[in-house]
């Protein structure tokens, strides 16, 4: 196998985490491991709503804390939470000054959305929905003008080496379908920021490449992984057969769009006092329950925006419109779909794994405690800024690196590669049948027979194996949790159990002991 040692830091994705640690840490020397041309693929480029800051001199971060924690269902970490929402008003300057142009009001003030479970109109977007791209454009120009970073795009991290709990090495492979030959690369320091688990679902709004390999990469090398079945769906995916099943932004129920049935009912206003904009997940169970019960849900836009829909919301009308929808006369079809992982890879307030030495990570690959059991619209990418800032400032303190660095030049060989993309179906297929929006015991031991099987059969390629350990501490999780609490709803345990939520933790090997316990009560 090629070995490569570097005095770069390693940093494992190409999101809006990690692109913003490789900034934070120039001058020093890093190389980001892009799976697919920078900018394409990730999560962040993705995401419309935008980030959560309170801005406006009458809102405030105490406020926003408490609202993150209302929405994460006694779960929460309130120091996190006090110290995120303190820090977002930074970030979202700082973001402004690499060039992000977030939308103004004719005074220069950020023009700012309301969204599910805010008590205040506190998210910062761009041209409407189009925060993720833009920021992601934005810090991409500045990451290809800086000579520190390289960008290693069509390379996918498929293994941590691990030498006495100390991460020493990260094993790579071409990104191209029929994978390649390995080629292990030893860094200075290693920042897993490789998006979260949404794509291990069949129904995701997530970009294909996001199916939990790096939270299931650091879970087989040792690392803690904690809330790992706590999986967030977002209830207005546009249910067009698309897969992944473009977004429905819920700034558009915060401008006003409801949510109808085929017989006109706004079933809603019966759930919740906020209606649509009670929290995400009561909004996705109703409308998992109408979609159940053959009510089509609809979004409907009409009243509330008109032609404005296609202006105000172009990604959002693009795609419905490529589906034939037109939303500014048609209602749009929606179905809850996975999102966002509240789960990862469980670090400390420096960002740092626990479990595992040499290790930072940040986005939606960890679990630092801000989400609980359900995360607060458009938190997402605040948590991935403030953490990637943290995560840089304690690898600069404690990882010995050089001021310049050769590029890392690593050879992929052409293997015959196995043919997978049927198993990844499968245990897609699994997740959204047995761990999705409603769960039981039943459904869930017999998730982690056939992950057990999946795995078993396509057990030697690495980015797969990565994919099953996380949907079996998905899963294992969620059959140990036996409550209701924010996202995760069980049918045989409808209620939460009284007290405070307490955070899960869990490692590979437990998660496998139960599996295996599983699989031998398989009549
Ligand atoms: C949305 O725009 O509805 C999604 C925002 C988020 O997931 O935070």
């Amino acid at each position: 196998m090629q070995e490569i040692t570097t005095d770069r830091v390693v940093i494992v994705g190409a999101g809006l985490g990690a692109l913003y640690a490789a900034l934070m840490l120039a001058p020093r020397p890093v190389v980001v491991i892009s799976p697919e041309r920078l900018g394409e693929g990730a999560s962040s480029a993705w995401a419309q709503g935008g980030v959560a800051a309170a801005m406006d001199l009458a809102d405030s971060p105490e406020a926003h804390a408490i609202d993150t924690e209302v929405a994460g269902a006694g779960t929460v970490d309130a120091e996190v939470a006090r110290m995120v929402t303190e820090a977002a008003r930074e970030h979202i300057l700082q973001l402004t000054t690499l060039g992000t142009p977030f939308d103004r009001t004719e005074d220069g003030d950020y023009v700012l959305s309301r969204e599910a479970a805010h008590s205040f109109a506190r998210v910062v977007r761009v041209k409407g929905d189009q925060a993720g791209a833009e920021i992601m454009s934005a810090l991409i120009d500045e990451v290809r003008a800086t000579a520190s970073i390289q960008v290693l795009e069509g390379a996918l991290a498929t293994r941590l080496l691990v030498s006495n709990g100390v991460v020493d090495g990260v094993e790579l492979q071409s990104s191209a379908p029929e994978g390649s030959s390995p080629v292990m690369l030893r860094g200075a320091g290693y920042l897993l920021a490789g998006g979260g688990s949404g794509g291990l679902y069949a129904l995701t709004t997530n970009p294909p490449r996001i199916r939990g390999q790096v939270i299931g990469m650091a879970a087989r090398a040792g690392a803690v992984i904690a809330d790992a079945e706590f999986v967030q769906f977002h209830p207005t995916a546009i249910d067009v057969g698309e897969d992944p099943a473009p977004l429905a932004t819920e700034a558009l129920r915060g401008e006003g769009a409801i949510l109808l049935n085929k017989a006109g009912e706004r079933f809603m206003t019966a759930e919740h006092p906020d209606a649509e904009l009670a929290p995400r997940d009561i909004v996705a169970r109703a409308i998992f329950a109408q979609t159940q019960a053959g009510n089509r849900p609809v979004l409907d836009t009409r009243q509330a925006l008109g032609i404005q829909i296609t202006d105000h919301f172009p990604s959002v009308a693009e795609a419905c419109l490529r589906n034939s929808v037109d939303p500014v006369v048609q209602p749009i079809p929606v179905a809850a779909a996975a999102h966002y992982h509240m789960g990862g890879i469980a670090t400390d307030q420096q960002g740092r794994a626990e479990g595992l030495g040499n290790l930072w990570v940040c986005g939606e690959a960890s679990s630092t405690g801000l989400h609980g059991a359900n995360r607060l619209a458009s938190n997402g990418l605040l948590e991935a800024l403030v953490y990637a800032r943290i995560c840089a400032l304690d690898i600069a303190e404690h990882c010995a690196m050089e001021d310049i660095a050769e590029p890392v030049v690593p050879i992929f060989s052409k293997v015959a590669g196995t043919e997978r993309s049927d198993a990844i179906t499968a245990l897609r297929q699994t997740m959204t049948a047995h761990v999705g929006v409603l769960r039981d015991a039943d459904g869930m031991k017999a998730a982690l027979r056939r992950i057990a099987k999946l795995e078993e059969a396509h057990g030697t390629d690495e980015s797969f194996r990565n994919m099953c350990a996380t949907a079996t501490l998905i899963a294992a999780s969620a059959l140990m949790r036996e409550e209701s609490r924010g996202a995760h709803a069980r049918i045989d345990f409808p209620d939460p159990l009284p007290g405070p939520g307490k955070r899960s933790r869990m490692t590979l090997e437990e998660a496998l002991s139960l599996r295996t316990q599983i699989v031998s009560e398989d009549p």
